[in-house]
């Protein structure tokens, strides 16, 4: 962070005396005004709810131009790396900032596999819930519960247990999501195999029964990974935001984890991969292409309430690149298991053609972000719908984690503590009940 030579003066129509504020540049992207001082200054605070001009924090991790549409990590883009490296590259990219050379690679991927297993006590943990409960609901419990399983990886103000905690979740995460799905389909738990990859020891989680060899399928293993590689970080989204927020109490990696998996759940964010989904068999089972303009006057439409899920995005305001790769790799898989006319994806087509040139979406510059694809790649594979939301956290798992520790590091951070604009009742007294 650079302090620019220009500042900014604000000032107030009403006599208050003006204030100057420092500005500062970034290595890319807009400048920043430090407001920090400004309630000291004038006993005023900032109003913006949503976030949509404030820069909560510094970081060096990910990078997002919007308007180009481009989406960088660690200054890599993000089409170089769903080319050339696997998930544990990204992974340790996100984590120390460099792609690893081979030996670092197997020695990361070494360390990542040592933890894949989890504390035997957690399928009794995990017994409580009811079958039917949502994954989501059930990996908030279980991520959560992590800091009763290893109290020797709690303390965030040690860089060793961040670094174990760090392996630990990352290690961990797809065989939570593979006992939340073998728990609710009523399957034994499958142990995890460390001479697969991270990607195809989670098919085997998922998909092996005790009573036949699995082989796992590299072109499915190919898509799973590169779903982990576009979710593993989207710089301060809102379960990003909201782990820096928890981890900023000092509570423990696993219970901010937990606090990004419950915020990652809401449709509006992770949970708009499963809605997208929904939203495609409902207008398939209304008639559909046929039904797609109708469809589409109900999303025009204010009151309707009604959303085209997997479109829009606050930082995009062009074509979302992971949505691109993820369109590409919709179509690989279809072919490679046969499901080149899954009629779900040409819906999905037919539904974008119409948006990008429609005049809503145009002005609104609404495009197709990540998971207006996602949910069709994951349902080919075998995945059901309700778990989509839980691959998204298990992916997104090492940029909550590299991000928690980046703020962690920073001697700038702080406790996070919002303030308000109070619009209640000014003070009053309690009458006696008889009054009231
Ligand atoms: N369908 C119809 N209209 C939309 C949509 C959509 N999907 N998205 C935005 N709009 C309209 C919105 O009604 C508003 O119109 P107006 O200016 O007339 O009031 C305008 O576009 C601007 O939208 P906004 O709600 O102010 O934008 P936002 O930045 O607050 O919200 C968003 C961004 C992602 C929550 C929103 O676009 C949305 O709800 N999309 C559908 C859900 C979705 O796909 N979410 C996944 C996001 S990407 C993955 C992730 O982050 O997890």
């Amino acid at each position: 962070m650079k302090l620019a030579d220009n500042k900014a003066t604000l000032s107030f129509s009403n006599g208050t005396p003006s204030v100057d504020l420092p500005v500062y540049h970034g290595n890319v992207g807009p400048d920043v005004v430090d407001i920090r001082k400004l309630y000291a200054q004038t006993g005023m605070f900032t109003y913006d709810p949503g976030f949509l001009s404030t820069a909560s924090c510094q970081s060096a991790i990910t990078y997002i131009d919007g308007d180009k549409g481009e989406l960088l990590y660690r200054g890599y883009p993000i089409e170089q790396l769903a080319t050339n490296c696997d998930f544990m590259e990204t992974c340790h990219l996100l984590l120390y900032g460099n792609l690893p050379d081979a030996a670092g690679k197997a020695n990361f991927t070494q360390r990542v596999s040592n933890h894949t297993m989890v504390n035997e006590q957690m399928q009794f943990f995990l017994r409580g819930f009811r079958r039917d409960a949502h994954p989501m609901a059930i990996m908030t419990g279980l991520v959560g519960a992590l800091s009763a399983f290893y109290h020797d990886s709690t303390d965030i103000n040690n860089p060793e247990h961040r670094e174990i905690s760090a392996i630990r979740l990352i290690a961990k995460m797809p065989t939570l999501v593979a006992m939340a799905y073998k728990y609710s389909a009523g399957q034994p738990y499958m142990y995890p195999k460390n001479n697969l990859s991270y990607a195809g020891n989670f098919m085997h989680m998922m998909f092996a029964t005790p009573c036949e060899e699995y082989v796992v399928n590299p072109v499915i293993e190919r898509a799973l990974d590169r779903i982990f590689v576009l979710h593993a970080d989207h710089e301060q989204n809102a379960s990003t935001s909201t782990v820096r927020l928890c981890g900023s109490s000092g509570t423990n990696p696993f219970a901010a984890i937990a606090a990004g998996v419950a915020c990652l759940w809401g449709p509006a964010h992770g949970g708009a991969n499963e809605a997208c989904l929904n939203m495609l068999e409902d207008i398939q089972k209304m008639g559909g292409i046929s039904k797609v303009g109708q469809f589409m006057e109900q999303v025009k439409d204010k009151n309707s309430g009604v959303k085209l899920m997997g479109f829009g995005h606050r930082v995009y305001k062009n074509y979302d690149p992971r949505a691109k790769l993820m369109q590409e790799t919709c179509k690989e898989v279809l072919t490679a298991l046969g499901l080149e006319n899954d009629p779900l994806f040409k819906l999905a087509m037919a539904l974008e053609k119409i948006a990008l040139e429609d005049d809503y979406f145009v002005q609104r510059k609404l495009y197709p972000n990540v998971d207006f694809y996602s949910g069709i790649v994951q349902r080919a594979i075998g995945i059901p719908v309700s778990l989509f939301t839980a691959i998204f956290a298990l992916a997104r798992t090492v940029g909550w984690i590299a991000q928690l520790n980046e703020m962690i590091g920073d001697p700038e951070y702080k406790i996070g503590r919002p303030r308000q604009l109070f619009t209640g009742s000014v003070k009053r007294d309690v009458m006696p009940i008889a009054q009231r």
